[in-house]
């Protein structure tokens, strides 16, 4: 089965088609340079450069896989969470394509795409712990399959991502953040007692990382020979040492923070012996490292998508697409787009594939 993936959930308009399981080709326009210059992600501007981009996304993939619009048989479209604009901007492109082409349609919510991802690189085995942290969501889930997750906690206030690119901020570093604070965290030596690991004394599975970027703003307020180099900073090699420190000490908080959640996890769920790590922060390399070892001493075999299929792709988009419809998955026309904040209805229908 052919099956076309769309992601315009935040500021990366992506295309790509799976087929059979295996990616055949993906196309992404990224917007960064364009929210860059205003700190962070403008909705408006983001649904206007899909809006943009799409049309000639699809034209340019299609020539890359060799194929014609006849031969789609699934579309899969990121339907939230995200941005309300600029889902619209997707799902109406892919509902339209539907109606035009006869394909099976399927809405698809973006953090399960996200959680499934790596399944285009190696097997997934199930039941599965999965951790998905991105820019805008930290959630824990027990997977059962690619139709069946559960979220068993999330983050209350800032996700992960948003924890890296609002320290970021404070750092006077380019957003988004998160990559350059990993790469100048791998400089760097930690101070493991510097910055709490917020929101431990409790016995859910719930994260709060707000403390944590006001803990360092803080450190950063008192210590503001920190900022003291050269803006905007691009070159991890240029960065003063004690920028390097702090960094490392921060990103070492967050990661033992999702480790020592998603250990709670593992012991209530003592029949799993897998792990999924996903979403941009997944990228992380302190953290990928914690979850090697959490995963060792848990006997338990870890999964993680390459770097590129952390962040957002629209590869991964059409692969949660492709499990859904071969297992008979598939949506109406009149599906909801679900913006962020608002619960994704179990709404899909069952119909074996012709
Ligand atoms: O999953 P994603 O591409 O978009 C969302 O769905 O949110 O995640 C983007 C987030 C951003 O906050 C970015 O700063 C963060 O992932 N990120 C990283 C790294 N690479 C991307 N955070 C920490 N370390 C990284 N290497
Ligand atoms: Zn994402």
């Amino acid at each position: 089965m052919l099956c076309l993936g769309i992601e315009s959930s935040c500021d990366e308009t992506g295309l790509a088609l799976v087929e059979d399981g295996k990616l055949l080709a993906a196309v992404l326009a990224t917007q960064a340079d364009v929210h860059a210059l205003f700190g962070g992600v403008v909705p408006e501007l983001a649904s206007r450069e899909h809006y943009r981009f799409i049309g000639p996304l699809f034209d340019d993939l299609m020539a890359r896989a060799g194929k014609k619009t006849c031969d789609i048989e699934a579309i899969a479209v990121s339907r939230g969470p995200g941005l309300l604009g600029a889902l619209l901007v997707g799902v109406a492109f892919a509902k339209g394509l539907a109606v035009a082409t006869g394909a099976r349609l399927v809405g698809i919510n973006h953090l399960h795409a996200h959680l499934l991802a790596a399944g285009l690189e190696q097997p997934l085995y199930f039941p599965a712990l999965g951790m998905l942290v991105s820019g805008g969501h930290t959630h824990i889930y027990r997977v059962e399959g690619a139709a069946a997750l559960t979220t068993l906690g999330k983050t209350l206030d800032d996700a992960a991502g948003e924890a890296f690119d609002k320290v970021a901020k404070v750092l006077g570093l380019p957003y988004p953040g998160g990559k350059l604070l990993d790469e100048l965290a791998m400089r760097g030596k930690a101070e493991p007692l510097l910055f709490p690991r917020p929101y431990m004394d409790n016995d859910n599975l719930d994260f709060s990382f707000s403390g944590l970027k006001t803990a360092v703003a803080q450190y950063v307020a008192a210590h503001p020979e920190l900022l003291d180099f050269p803006h905007p900073l691009r070159d991890a090699a240029l960065a003063p040492q004690a920028l390097c420190d702090l960094c490392a000490s921060f990103n070492l908080a967050v990661a033992e923070t999702l480790c020592m959640k998603l250990e709670r996890a593992l012991h209530r769920n003592k029949d799993v012996q897998h792990i999924l790590l996903a979403g941009g922060v997944a990228a992380n390399s302190l953290l990928r490292q914690h979850m090697a070892a959490l995963a060792q001493r848990h006997a338990c075999t870890l999964v993680m998508p390459s770097l590129a299929l952390c962040t957002d792709n629209a590869a991964m988009v059409a692969y949660a697409g492709w499990c859904l419809a071969s297992q008979g998955f598939e949506h109406s026309l009149d599906f909801e787009t679900i913006p962020r904040g608002k619960s994704i209805p179990h709404d899909m229908q069952r119909r074996a594939f012709a």
